[in-house]
């Protein structure tokens, strides 16, 4: 048996949860309706649904003839009401396609609404102890730490290795005790804040060994940021740049920077009354801010002319290499380093 498997089935022998309402029974049916609920909400949360529930939908038989929106007002609460109302069309396959017996072959309970690999797995795991690996987010997370399988474990590639891993780690007994061993850790010590120090993987988990907690699983890559531009004026006379203060909110708030015009608007520039000639190219930038980022094109101009001058307060010349011990952004920093 993998290490991985054993030392899960000695920590859950000790440490793991054993008095969950769903955890006395093989009934497939009842089974079933905790993994239902257990998809998108806590433990804590479900118990007192779950067992409603079961009360008053005993069995597979029950739940498929009860009117929909009865078994929906047991559901009230619980959230993702798409659950519920798979769960109930379900019901009535199930009894339709088996007889109202809940079928022990992952393909036909695969071929179930709102049942998927993962819970397929468990229910079969559980009910009939049948060796399956069950794949759901917590256990993404176990498997990605533990062995370092880096890449958003939602992409295709990444969840196929996890598939595979999940597979070979599997116990050549003690299947339930496993699986429930794997969710405990993923819900409790290896949440997304882990505890590593009682952890009984500790010793051979890779990320705690590497120290790439902070890394794994690696998280979802975002979205390509809309992009904004602008021209940076960068007047230079005997020296000394142009500098102003940003009003107070809005991105830099606060803080001494260059002018900003346009990338287009050449008229915009005239608005300055330069006088005088444009100086050396300075590279354009890219800066990420949360929610967009922003092409910068600094322009250059050896300043003849003092026009400037009438925009202030709230500009100053002033050495580059003084402005660097300003509140100053980072951009607006290089630009200031390149030129001192
Ligand atoms: N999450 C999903 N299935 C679970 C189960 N059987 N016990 C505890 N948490 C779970």
């Amino acid at each position: 048996m993998p290490d991985f498997a054993a030392l899960l089935i000695a920590w859950q022998k000790t440490h793991g949860r054993h008095d969950l309402p769903w955890q006395g029974t093989h009934d497939p049916y009842a089974i079933w309706l905790s993994e239902i609920m257990l998809q998108q909400t806590q433990v804590a949360s479900v118990i007192a649904y779950y067992q409603r529930f079961l009360a008053r939908f005993p069995d597979i038989a029950a739940l498929a003839e009860a009117p929909l929106d009865e078994v929906l007002a047991h559901w009230s609460g619980l959230g993702y009401y798409a659950r519920g109302r798979n769960l109930h069309r379900a019901a009535q396959l199930v009894m339709e396609r088996h007889a109202g017996i809940f079928p022990a072959d992952p393909d036909a309970v695969m071929a179930l609404p709102g049942i998927g690999r993962s819970t397929a797995a468990a229910i079969l795991a559980f009910a009939f102890g049948q060796r399956r690996a069950i794949l759901d987010g917590n256990v993404k997370r176990v498997l990605a730490r533990c062995f370092g399988i880096a890449g958003y474990p939602g992409a295709k590639a990444v969840e196929n290795a996890l598939w595979q891993k999940a597979e070979l780690l599997l116990p050549d007994t003690g299947i339930e005790t496993y699986t429930q061993a794997l969710m405990d850790l993923g819900a409790t010590l290896c949440a997304r804040r882990p505890a590593c120090g009682p952890c009984p993987l500790r010793a051979m988990c890779v990320a705690y060994n590497e120290n790439r907690l902070a890394e794994l699983p690696t998280p979802k890559p975002r979205k390509l940021q809309p992009q904004k531009e602008t021209a940076m004026l960068i007047l230079r006379r005997k020296g000394e740049v142009y500098l102003e203060k940003r009003p107070p909110a809005g991105i830099w708030g606060g803080m001494w920077s260059f002018p900003e015009y346009g990338v287009e608007d050449e008229a915009g520039l005239a608005r300055f009354g330069v006088k005088g000639k444009a100086g050396a190219t300075l590279p354009e930038m890219l800066h990420t801010f949360t929610h967009f980022r922003l092409r910068i094109v600094p322009r250059l101009f050896e300043v003849t002319a003092t026009l400037p001058e009438a925009r202030e307060p709230g500009g100053l010349w002033i050495a580059p290499a003084e402005a660097l011990g300003a509140a100053i952004p980072a951009p607006v920093r290089e630009i200031l380093k390149a030129l001192a």
